[in-house]
């Protein structure tokens, strides 16, 4: 049994993910800001916001050791030319790219040799992948989250901890107003088995949920 710490726990494909895991026998630990009634029968860790260094230090106070580290919290909330919001640009930046990067660094005293990260991107935030413009605040926020990620697979890369980014998929949750090619328990079984098959020598990859390679 691997300790399984899932950040963004209480709906959408992270409850689907720390579902699964738990389902196959996993210690899964879920963090969130506000359980959900879903989270009952899970070890839950509750006023985990990955904007706040308090927030993120309550989860890593919470745990010993971790062998498989999700953040999947996330938001998106279309910026275009036409409504510029550089308020809202920054909030996306906080959670989506220095949130992942907070939580990883508070996490780090407890990871070991043979742990993995996953780091849940968008394709949103390849610049290579680009084509229809506009969501700045996403597209940037995402796109950050990716050099972080890369950044950590090096850096971790003595420690033995591998790091991968990850896209679900076009998934049916909140996010995308319940629009999507799949359901998020799909989705997240193929996140876990990204995670399954992440070695050091994969570590720094960025990955469609099925399996296929992105550009960055
Ligand atoms: N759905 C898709 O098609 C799609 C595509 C590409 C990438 N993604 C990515 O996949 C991840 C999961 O998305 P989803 O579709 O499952 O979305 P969702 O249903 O909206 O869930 C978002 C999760 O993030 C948490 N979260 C948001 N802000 C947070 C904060 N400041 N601190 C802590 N947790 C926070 C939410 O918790 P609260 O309940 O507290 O708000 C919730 O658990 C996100 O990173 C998203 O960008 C999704």
């Amino acid at each position: 049994m691997s300790t399984w710490v899932v950040v963004g726990a209480n709906r959408g494909i992270g409850l689907e993910l720390a579902r699964l895991a738990k389902q196959r026998g996993e210690r899964v630990i879920a963090a969130c800001r506000s359980a959900t009634p879903e989270l009952a029968g899970f070890e839950v860790v509750e006023g985990v916001e990955v904007t706040s260094d308090s927030g993120v230090a309550r989860l890593a106070a919470a745990v010993d050791s971790v062998d498989v580290l999700v953040v999947m919290a996330g938001v998106l909330k279309r910026v275009g030319l036409d409504n510029l919001a550089f308020d809202e640009i920054r909030r996306q930046l906080e959670v989506n790219a220095l949130g992942p990067l907070r939580v990883v660094h508070a996490l780090l005293p407890k990871l070991h040799a043979g742990s993995k990260i996953g780091l849940v991107t968008s394709r949103m935030g390849s610049v290579a992948d680009n084509t229809s413009g506009s969501h700045y605040a996403y597209r940037m926020s995402k796109a950050a989250l990716n050099m972080a990620g890369k950044s950590l697979s090096i850096d971790l890369r003595d420690r033995g901890v591998a790091v991968c980014l990850l896209h679900p998929g076009f998934v049916r949750t909140a996010m995308t107003g319940q629009h999507g090619d799949v359901d998020p328990d799909v989705a997240a079984a193929r996140l876990i088995d990204r995670l399954d098959a992440l070695t050091l020598e994969t570590s720094g990859s960025f990955l469609h949920a099925n399996g296929t390679e992105l550009p960055w």
